[in-house]
């Protein structure tokens, strides 16, 4: 993979806080992965997701309250996202830009670090359009979406227990599996607004898990495991 151009990784909260505590050591490893990988003169920009940070905070807002609208909820999400991302923003402090993105209007000019972290900016759509954005913004097509979920699969895998996983689509594809409905907190592949941005972009997009051996094949142009939704 091109090493003039930044790497954009969509980091699935679900991989900080997979299930209400942190993963420190999965942390760690990511940490030394991605050092070394800035060694060799690589440059990422990491967008934190809430996990379930997120997740818990929207149940309990709704557990509470009964109804609340969606834009109540995203915020939960969205400050979630924050306090995840300032964790890696920390893990990284020496090698990370300082300030970390959540208002995609303002542009950092003269970028010097090999890192910038990122996290949620508003409501209406999850980190994964935020990612997107900075694939626009900083001239990048190729975005890594690192979560949970390991694949795209042909229909929904929690529902059907023959679900197969598919290793190439077109985002005309996904957009027929996955819809176009944005809701909060939503645990999809990858997010619909992202998805549509995405394809009016012409970005690449890799749905895989948390393997770092598989993200190093990836940034080495390897076989992978995983999908590749792709132009048509
Ligand atoms: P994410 O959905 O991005 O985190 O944000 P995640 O679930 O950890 O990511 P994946 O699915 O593993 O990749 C959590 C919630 O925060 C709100 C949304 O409600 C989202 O579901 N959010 C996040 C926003 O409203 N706007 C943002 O810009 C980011």
């Amino acid at each position: 993979m091109d090493k003039s151009k930044p790497i954009i990784i969509s980091f699935g909260g679900s991989l900080v806080v997979p299930n209400g505590g942190i993963d420190s050591q999965y942390l760690s490893q990511f940490n030394k992965f991605i050092r070394e990988k800035i060694a060799t003169g690589r440059r990422f920009f990491i967008v934190v997701g809430g996990g379930t940070l997120a997740r818990h905070y929207i149940d309990a807002g709704k557990n509470i309250e009964g109804e609340l609208s969606d834009w109540d909820l995203d915020w939960l999400g969205i400050h979630s996202t924050r306090l995840n991302a300032h964790l890696i923003r920390t893990i990284f402090r020496d090698v990370a830009h300082p300030r970390i993105i959540h208002d995609y209007e303002k542009k950092i000019e003269n970028l010097k670090e090999p890192l910038v972290v990122a996290a949620g900016w508003k409501p209406g759509f999850s980190t994964d359009y935020c990612a997107v954005i900075l694939g626009r913004d900083y001239n990048a097509n190729i975005i890594i979406n690192m979560s949970n979920i390991t694949s795209v699969y042909d229909k929904d895998p929690n529902k059907f227990s023959d679900a197969k996983p598919l290793h190439n689509l077109t985002w005309e594809e996904f957009e027929k599996l996955v819809g176009t409905k944005w809701s909060p907190g939503s645990n999809l592949p990858f997010d619909p607004v992202a998805s549509k941005l995405s394809k009016e972009l012409g970005m690449h997009v890799y749905v895989v898990g948390k393997s770092l051996d598989n993200l190093d094949k990836i940034l080495e142009g390897k076989d992978f495991l995983g999908t590749v939704i792709s132009p048509s």
